[in-house]
């Protein structure tokens, strides 16, 4: 089996064709519903090179394209807050479907058709929830989402995040890696043992024999099988932390690693049986630069944790050691992507591995 030809690392052609054709298509995590709980919140951030802002307004969530119909300036500032959904550069006011609610001095310094007047309007995109997830399409006519992911994998991921806590740390980092790269050694179990031999993997066995090669399927279907989760690893050691009892977690979980993969870009991760979650996101820049949106929360805390802030900060700080120890693999096989490097063979273990890269192909040639 091989993997996909170097040119679909480098080529700055083929990114743009994978911005219109897989990013411009299909679903993808856009952030958290308990970042724009309270009218007013909003969530303001660039996904896939554009900038969008999730808006509640009188409880309802709308994701737009962050940019002023007027003249182009930022509605919202990047990250979280509560605001007026306002443009800061002449004060226009949207409202929730987008259209412009409301000008200053209209009357006496616009003078607009009603025409012209109509045609302002923020980009509305189509939003998903799947429980606490939110996934936005960039689409005009959007594929249902159910035909991405299968029924299973939503009602779990639904399930599950309604155990989210509402505390939660967000970091981001760009690494010099194509966002294919994580895809790729996140369905790659066999790496821990060798790029984590001091971190996860004294502590965790993801390592199974390589299952028989699942017929190939076709269409959607095959779109769907490149997202899948659940429990993937099991502890080598037992381990607890008293805070544990704090938590109220998810009643079907069981103490393994618990592992999400979500095509294209999407990774939660929960090590210890759904009472911490990691959701890491690899947004390409450009075809050699990706940048990592990485959130940490706990599940529901009953009573607020007294160390609450550190313990999500400590979260992290162990979350980014290893992702460390990932992404200097991944920037040195970038590197190597030289003129007549050689394309990848896959061995069988690497099944689920070439599935992705197979439907990043199937996508681009569609
Ligand atoms: S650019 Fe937004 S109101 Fe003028
Ligand atoms: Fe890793």
């Amino acid at each position: 089996m091989h993997g996909l030809p170097t040119e679909h690392y480098t080529s700055p052609a083929l990114f743009e064709r994978e911005r219109e054709r897989i990013f411009g298509r299909l679903w993808l995590f856009a952030g958290l519903k308990m970042m724009v709980s309270r009218s007013g919140a909003y969530y303001a951030r660039t996904l896939a090179g554009r900038p969008i802002v999730l808006q509640n307004l009188g409880g309802e969530v709308g994701c737009f394209l962050n940019v002023c119909a007027h003249r182009n300036a930022q509605v919202q500032p990047e990250g979280v807050g509560v605001r007026a959904f306002v443009c800061g550069y002449h004060g226009f006011r949207y409202a929730i479907d987008g259209s412009v609610a409301q000008i200053p001095m209209e009357e006496t310094h616009y003078r607009y058709t009603p025409k012209e007047r109509c045609s302002l309007a923020l980009r509305r995109f189509s939003l998903e929830q799947v429980g606490e997830l939110l996934f936005v399409n960039f689409a005009d006519d959007p594929l249902p989402i159910h035909e991405q992911f299968s029924p299973e994998l939503l009602s779990q991921l639904a399930e599950v995040s309604h155990y989210f806590d509402t505390d939660l740390i967000e970091a981001a980092h760009t690494g010099r890696y194509n966002w294919k790269l994580p895809g790729e050694n996140l369905r790659d179990l066999l790496h821990p043992r060798f790029v984590h031999p001091q971190s996860l993997f004294p502590l965790f066995d993801f390592e199974r024999p390589p299952t028989e090669p699942r017929a190939p399927s076709e269409g959607r279907t095959k779109l769907r099988e490149v997202s899948y989760g659940g429990a993937e690893g099991r502890a080598k050691k037992d381990f607890s932390w008293p805070w544990w009892n704090q938590l109220e977690r998810w009643p079907k979980a069981s103490e393994d690693y618990y592992n999400w993969l979500l095509f294209p870009n999407l990774h939660i991760a929960s090590p210890d049986g759904c009472r911490t979650f990691g959701i890491e996101q690899y947004d390409p820049v450009d075809v050699g630069h990706t940048r990592l949106v990485h959130f940490m929360l706990t599940s529901r805390q009953k009573d607020r944790l007294p160390e609450g802030d550190a313990l999500l900060r400590g979260m992290l700080r162990g979350a980014r050691s290893i992702l460390e120890e990932d992404t200097n693999i991944m920037e040195s096989v970038q590197r190597s992507f030289v003129s007549g490097s050689p394309t990848m063979q896959l061995g069988a273990y690497e099944h689920d591995l070439h599935q992705f890269v197979t439907v990043t192909q199937d996508l681009l040639d569609d």
